[in-house]
């Protein structure tokens, strides 16, 4: 069991929860949602102890599993390590023992030795590399990388190795930040079999609706500044959600209506005869005294890439022949294509099968090793990368605002005060540090740097990663009403669905370009 008593988030003037009380028990999954920014990973740093709340105390079950999102950390360890690392009194016990054997034996060490091998023995530390193995197979990561050292795999599967290390270990609770952000969706549907089957108590944070359906007994919301706990899957918290509100501003409606009423009374008598009841209504007033509602934190953002000053010319990117391998292993053979402007693209496939390969150097960020891309007549190119950190050096210290303003330094302050307004950095938050924002909030201070300048031509790797569902949708708004081209990886099928007109598949047979929408593609 988790249980929050009296927790609040205070940042500055700003509220994130206030006194919030909840139990989270074992065997319910819950999903804990919110709009970007609301609040979310915040909590879950609070429950593990690695932010402070500004008051009120958490309680946790012995064993916690947690994703952990700094690869970086671990890119010098073995594979099958980071996952054992997971869970850590194992871990520690190993590493001490494998010391100890190293050095000459007395009987201090062996005593140790006997208490260590009892730790190990308590944690099922013989079984350890093989259930790892199982994990890790089961997340879709050969055999052939189980030994390898982390940084030699690509990213993708990095993150897939640190899910492996949240969920080692049998932790008795599991706290899930996006796990399906870098996932494919082959991966998802293990994951959320995976979950179901787990017996302990379950925090997810995620985006992704279709996951939420899949997978939560309870959703955890946080608006209103507090987190409330609705059962049932995603799309019944909304239901239920809509209902409470409505009921609230019906109630609302009718308390105001009735002061009304009893203030007419007051102020027509008031002066006369009638003190009693005139004392009397003015009590119901005070008692009645509406209490104003929270305003909802959902909000949306407004998408729009600028109109292109200059269109491309009718080819916006022609593709000859290009080949890309890593360590000797093909993952672009010989492609090509004509991109048209004003095309709509999406490329498909599992992770890891080179679609950030193929949109890199689309985007001129990597060379092809053999065949050309030659651009079309005026293209100006917005790349959004799959890592922010390609983008946004988060590690620099500086202001939202300045950030953008270096882009483009020919803009006026209005100019980029407005589009930062449209992706809902209004009043202060534009003045934010950006090592402070969200998941969300950086791909959303992304977007406003591509919607500052005119690009005609678009390549965005995985853009719906950390977006909440107002901005997805806004973001699916924005690329199809965008007059020039567009080239979009994803793993969202509604967001396919509504922006691309042409499918390019990648899987291990090779590279498919189809011609139609997602549907025709997938004939349903
Ligand atoms: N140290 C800080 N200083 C200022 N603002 C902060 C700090 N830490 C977090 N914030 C702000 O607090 C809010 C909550 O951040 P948090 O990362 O918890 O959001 P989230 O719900 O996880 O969002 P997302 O869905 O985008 O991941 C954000 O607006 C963020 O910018
Ligand atoms: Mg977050």
């Amino acid at each position: 069991m988790i249980g929050l008593e009296k927790i609040s988030k205070k940042i500055g003037t700003r509220i994130l929860f206030d006194d919030v009380c909840a139990t989270f028990n074992p065997g319910n999954r819950y999903g804990l949602t919110g709009p970007n920014g609301a609040g979310k990973s915040t909590l879950l740093k609070i429950m593990m102890g690695t932010e402070e709340a500004t008051s009120g105390t958490v309680s946790l079950p012995k064993k916690v599993g947690f994703l952990r999102q700094n690869i970086e950390e671990f890119k010098g360890n073995r594979v099958l390590d980071v996952v054992i690392i997971g869970n850590e009194r194992l871990w520690k016990a190993m590493v001490e023992r494998d010391m100890l054997y190293e050095k000459e034996m007395t009987d201090e060490i062996g005593m140790r030795l006997g208490d260590l091998e009892e730790i190990v023995a308590d944690e099922d530390g013989y079984s350890a590399e093989s259930n790892a193995e199982m994990l890790l197979s089961g997340m879709g990561i050969d055999m052939e990388y189980h030994g390898k050292i982390m940084h030699e795999l690509p990213i993708d599967l990095q993150f897939r190795v640190l899910l492996c290390q949240a969920l080692f270990g049998e932790p008795e609770a599991l706290l899930l930040d996006e796990p399906t952000n870098h996932l494919d969706l082959e991966s998802i549907g293990w994951l959320e079999t995976f979950l179901h089957n787990y017996t302990g108590t379950l925090i997810v944070v995620s985006h992704d609706r279709h996951f939420l359906n899949a997978v939560t007994t309870h959703i955890a919301d946080i608006d209103y500044d507090t987190i409330i706990i609705y059962p049932g899957n995603y799309d019944e918290m909304l239901v239920a959600k809509t209902a409470v509100r409505s009921r609230a501003e019906q109630e609302a409606k009718s308390k105001e209506k009735k002061i009304a009423q009893l203030k007419e009374f007051v102020s027509r008598f008031g002066a006369g005869t009638r003190a009693s009841q005139v004392q009397s209504r003015v009590r119901e007033i005070n008692r009645l005294q509406p209490q104003e509602l929270k305003k909802s934190n959902i909000q949306r953002p407004y998408i729009r890439f600028t109109s292109p000053e200059k269109p491309s010319g009718k080819v916006a990117l022609k593709v000859e022949g290009i080949s890309k391998s890593f360590d000797g292993i093909e993952v672009i053979k010989d492609f090509s294509i004509e991109i048209m402007r004003g095309e709509k693209i999406a490329v498909i496939g599992n992770n890891g099968i080179g679609k950030t390969t193929l949109l890199r150097m689309l985007a001129g960020a990597l060379e092809p090793d053999s065949g050309k891309i030659e651009r079309g007549h005026q293209v100006e190119l917005g790349y959004f990368p799959q890592n922010h950190e390609e983008f946004i050096d988060k590690s620099e210290k500086i202001q939202a605002f300045d950030w953008l303003k270096r882009l483009k330094s020919s803009a006026y302050d209005q100019e980029i005060r407005g589009v930062m307004g449209k992706m809902l950095f209004g009043g202060d938050d534009a003045f934010k540090e950006i090592s402070k924002l969200s998941g969300g909030e950086t791909c959303r201070l992304i977007f406003a740097a591509l919607m500052l300048n005119p690009y005609n031509t678009l390549i965005l790797d995985e853009p719906n990663n950390h977006l909440d569902l107002e901005s997805v949708s806004a973001l699916g708004w924005g690329l199809s009403e965008f007059p020039g081209t567009v080239v979009v990886a994803s793993h969202d099928r509604d967001l396919i669905n509504e922006v691309a007109t042409k499918i390019i598949s990648i899987t291990s047979k090779g590279i498919e370009v189809f011609d139609g929408n997602l549907e025709a593609f997938l004939g349903i």
